[in-house]
């Protein structure tokens, strides 16, 4: 994944001196439980996720270009949704989260248009998606300003959460579905 400017953000790789700010937001309870994990008790934990982060290079550290701070991640995953048959499709999905401090200011739409432009318009994906627990409105709402399309609402259980039982639902939006917008908003340029 190359590296990605958006105005106030830049979205590059993680590296071992973020631990720290990964730790300051993975430890909050609002934030894992709502994205599928469990709150981290311990740094340790932080500097697991964040050598993962490293070894699997499927997640951008999103950096807050003001303070040059790590204040949460997107990954784009490569892997088929479960409920959908396997099919030669080139498809991600998109799983983000944002430190509590830096909600409400539309960062995490700001992320996401970036990475969906990127994703179609450089890497040639068919199709991206993105889903969210019942209960996670605000993520609902990022999916819906950026211009996601509902597919279906499945059932999962979390192993990282007691097995907690949640229902998801997942959107998508294809390749057809971004040009022809992209296509509509420059004919209104
Ligand atoms: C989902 C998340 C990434 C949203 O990022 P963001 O940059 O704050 O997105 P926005 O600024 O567009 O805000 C999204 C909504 O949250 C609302 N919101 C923001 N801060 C809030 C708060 N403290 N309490 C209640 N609602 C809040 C906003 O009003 C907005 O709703 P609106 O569009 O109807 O006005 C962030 O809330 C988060 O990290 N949540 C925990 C992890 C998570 O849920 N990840 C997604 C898993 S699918």
């Amino acid at each position: 994944m190359k590296k990605l400017l958006t105005e106030r953000l830049e979205l590059r790789l993680w590296q071992p001196s973020d631990v720290n700010d990964l730790y300051e937001y993975a430890k909050d309870p609002q934030v894992g439980p709502n994205a599928g994990w469990s709150a981290h008790e311990n740094i340790k934990e932080s500097q697991r996720i964040v050598d993962l982060f490293i070894k699997d290079a499927d997640v951008y550290a999103i950096v807050l270009k003001s303070e040059n701070k790590v204040i949460g991640s997107l990954g784009l995953h490569d892997r088929t949704i479960e409920n959908e048959s396997p099919s030669d499709l080139k498809q991600r999905e998109i799983g983000y989260v944002l430190n509590p401090k830096y909600w409400g200011k539309g960062i995490m739409p700001e992320v996401v248009k970036t990475v969906i432009e990127y994703g179609f318009e450089e890497l040639g994906l068919d199709l991206i998606w993105c889903c969210h627990f019942d209960f996670n409105n605000k993520s609902k709402s990022v999916i819906h300003k950026s211009g996601f399309n509902y597919r279906f609402t499945t059932t999962k259980t979390l192993p990282n959460l007691n097995n907690k039982e949640v229902n998801q639902l997942c959107y998508s939006i294809t390749k057809e579905e971004y040009f022809t917008a992209e296509a509509s908003v420059s004919r209104r340029r």
